[in-house]
């Protein structure tokens, strides 16, 4: 039987995480033991073979023991396996072991989950202040943890259809010939498309809800020009105002107080890419309902579409910490290096983005108190993202938006996906990327996906190759490159039919695709889940970190070494292996239960299907609306039923029982 337990410690700030009204309890924690000395203290000893899974945007294994993660949405675009904190904050943890249970720490603050460094087999949870709500969920395995907490935490967000298709992006398409171009070069070579994406470059000056005219000049016109070929453009909104006289944002938002302020009521200035900066105040609701409306601005032009960016929130610097670099240096020039040593001056270089003085340093509003921002840092993307999500709502109630954010928060996953941030073009990171699915699964949020091909360094041919048939299965899939990397469109490099093959069978496989997601939305469940969960008591199974369940029906196992020409995997039952081949057919082979190396080419795209399903397959397209339902073929066991859930993607009639059907392979 699964049981949720609540517990109030000191003055929880209600972040709205949990969706459902669950009664407080006023006993200790069934498990673990906690301290309220010197903060926030929950302890537990764990057994040998216990695996802890969870926490969502993070670093390392599917399995998260041996390391030591904090909760502090951060501006990493250097990470690696020694990180602590990336953009999300997602404090959702489950034990799986001797006993099955979920701890979720609801508290919007830094969180520090030490999980077996310290002491290998102790794992700790803290934080400075005790003031939080603790969710335990038992439940008979981890799945039915995960399934209960998704149901208290309320429905994940839902995209529209085509945002299932392929998107390119890229920092520094500046003009609209530049996006015809990118379009050009994807239809010409015929690699479908659904997206293109709008960075920081189209607007003026990089003020948020603008558009530079002298480029984009009739942008309605040029969103439709676009939208007649299939494509969607998609623009990036930051979390920073410009400060700028005359600019309307800046303007409404100063006279309303909608900014965030300092401690002496002034408004918080932050530098980020349009220079000075204010922060809305997305907390206070009356604020975020402003914010939000301002989507309409562009929704009105046509867009359906945005990502949130720098919703940390980053903070390249402030001009307190200018002030304070501005005069070492003058000392440091004027040769007091005893005063100030070369070393301190980079030192403080390198600390005058996100520092920790700097948030500490701004206030919310929130229910007529004012509060700090570091004790709630966790919030603001949650509800940058909400402000929009909430925004949509009254703009067109029926219709759904693509929204997704860089920074996040549980709760957050109700109104938008994520992308995992900037990483890098580094083989690891294919491989986090796996290992984060399933983990931003449990936590609510399903539409997920990296930046494919890699954002920061140069790509290269194979590792775009293996990246997007990994993409293939990720519900967002993009490409996306930083300003100054090589150009990274998949038309860019040679064997263009390689690209096409694989973006190809993503539209192959989309039916299957969406309908798994939608099911898995619609039910709070998984879309990707590790092995474990789906066989359970096969102790192989709960060491694999490379492979993954997509829905009810496939395993994945992509290849993320280079130079590599197939892989290792595991198979807890008989499966068929199935490459999609670069000259359209399918190969199949069912192979047994166990261990085997299978070959997969750089152009083809592999996946397992389970003992006795089957999946639809498509006929390859160009975007999504090209899609052909009515020519869907079954690829699996014979006899096997697949349950397709499919609709117009473009509504919210979720429950209409046409959108499902029962489909047999005969
Ligand atoms: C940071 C984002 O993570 C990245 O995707 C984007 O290209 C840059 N900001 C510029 O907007």
């Amino acid at each position: 039987m699964a049981m949720i337990w609540k517990f109030k410690y000191g003055h929880p700030f209600e972040t709205e995480a949990v969706a459902e009204h669950i009664k407080e309890t006023e006993e200790a924690p069934p498990l673990g033991t906690v301290s309220l000395q010197n903060g926030f203290r929950w302890r537990y000893e764990l057994a040998k073979d216990d695996i802890v899974y969870g926490l969502g945007e993070a670093v390392r294994g599917i399995n998260k023991r041996g390391h030591r993660y904090i909760s502090h949405a951060s501006d990493d675009p250097h990470h690696m396996e020694s990180t602590q904190s990336l953009y999300g904050a997602h404090n959702f943890i489950v034990i799986a072991g001797e006993q099955n249970f979920g701890l979720f720490v609801d508290h919007p603050a830094k969180v520090t989950f030490d999980i077996g460094y310290t002491c290998s087999d102790i794992l700790e949870i803290s934080c400075q202040e005790a003031d939080l709500y603790l969710y335990v969920i038992e439940g008979e395995t981890p799945y039915e943890v995960v399934k209960q907490f998704r149901k208290i935490i309320g429905r994940s967000y839902i995209p529209p259809k085509f945002a299932f298709g392929f998107g390119q992006s890229r920092w520094g398409y500046r003009t609209k010939e530049d996006f015809r171009r990118v379009a050009d070069g994807y239809r010409a070579n015929h690699i479908p498309i659904d997206m293109l994406y709008m960075d920081i470059d189209y607007m003026q000056d990089f003020k948020d809800f603008t558009i530079n005219g002298e480029e984009f000049g009739d942008f309605p016109a040029f969103v439709k020009e676009m939208k007649e070929r299939n494509i969607r453009l998609i623009p990036i909104i930051d979390a920073g105002v410009k400060v700028e006289k005359g600019y309307p944002v800046y303007e409404e938002g100063v006279k309303n107080g909608y900014f965030c302020k300092r401690e002496d009521g002034s408004d918080f200035v932050a530098a980020v890419w349009p220079g000075y900066t204010h922060f809305p105040d997305v907390i206070n609701p009356e604020a975020r309902r402003w914010f939000g409306d301002y989507y309409r601005t562009l929704t009105e032009q046509g867009i359906e579409g945005f990502w949130n960016d720098m919703n940390e929130p980053s903070i390249f610097y402030t001009p307190e910490g200018l002030e304070k670099f501005t005069e070492l240096m003058r000392k440091f020039v004027d040769g007091k290096t005893d005063e100030v040593p070369p070393f301190y001056i980079k030192y403080v270089i390198m600390n005058l983005a996100n520092n920790p003085k700097d948030y500490a340093a701004f206030y919310h509003q929130a229910g007529g108190q004012k509060i700090r921002h570091d004790k709630i840092h966790n919030l603001f993307g949650y509800n940058m993202t909400r402000a929009a999500g909430e925004a949509f709502e009254r703009i067109a109630p029926e219709k759904r938006f693509l929204m997704f954010s860089r920074s996040s928060y549980i709760g957050m996953h109700r109104y938008g996906g994520i992308w995992t941030g900037d990483n890098k073009s580094w083989w690891s990171h294919i491989l986090l990327n796996l290992k984060m699915m399933p983990s931003l699964n449990m936590c609510g949020f399903l539409y997920t996906g990296a930046d494919l091909g890699g954002f920061g360094a140069d790509t290269t041919r194979d590792l775009l190759l293996r990246w997007l048939a990994l993409g293939v299965f990720t519900p967002l899939m993009r490409n996306h490159a930083a300003l100054g990397t090589r150009e990274q469109e998949c038309y860019q490099f040679e064997g263009t039919e390689d690209f096409r093959h694989i973006i190809e069978v993503r539209y192959r496989l989309l039916p299957y695709l969406y309908s798994e997601y939608m099911k898995a939305a619609l039910s709070d469940d998984l879309y990707f889940k590790p092995l474990a969960f789906e066989y359970p008591g096969d102790e192989m199974a709960a060491q694999v970190e490379d492979q993954l369940m997509l829905g009810s029906e496939i395993m994945i196992a992509p290849v993320y070494t280079q130079n590599a020409r197939g892989r290792y995997v595991y198979l807890p039952e008989e499966m068929m292996f199935v490459k999609f081949m670069p000259d359209g057919t399918i190969y199949r082979k069912e192979l047994a239960a166990g261990h085997h190396y299978v070959e997969i080419e750089l152009n083809e795209v592999p996946l397992f299907i389970r003992a006795g399903k089957c999946i639809p397959v498509a006929d390859a397209a160009e975007s999504v609306e090209r899609i052909d339902m009515g020519t869907l073929q079954l690829l699996g066991y014979k006899d096997a039923e697949y349950l397709l859930y499919e609709d117009d993607g473009v509504h919210k009639d979720y429950e209409n029982p046409a959108n499902r059907r029962l489909l047999t392979n005969r």
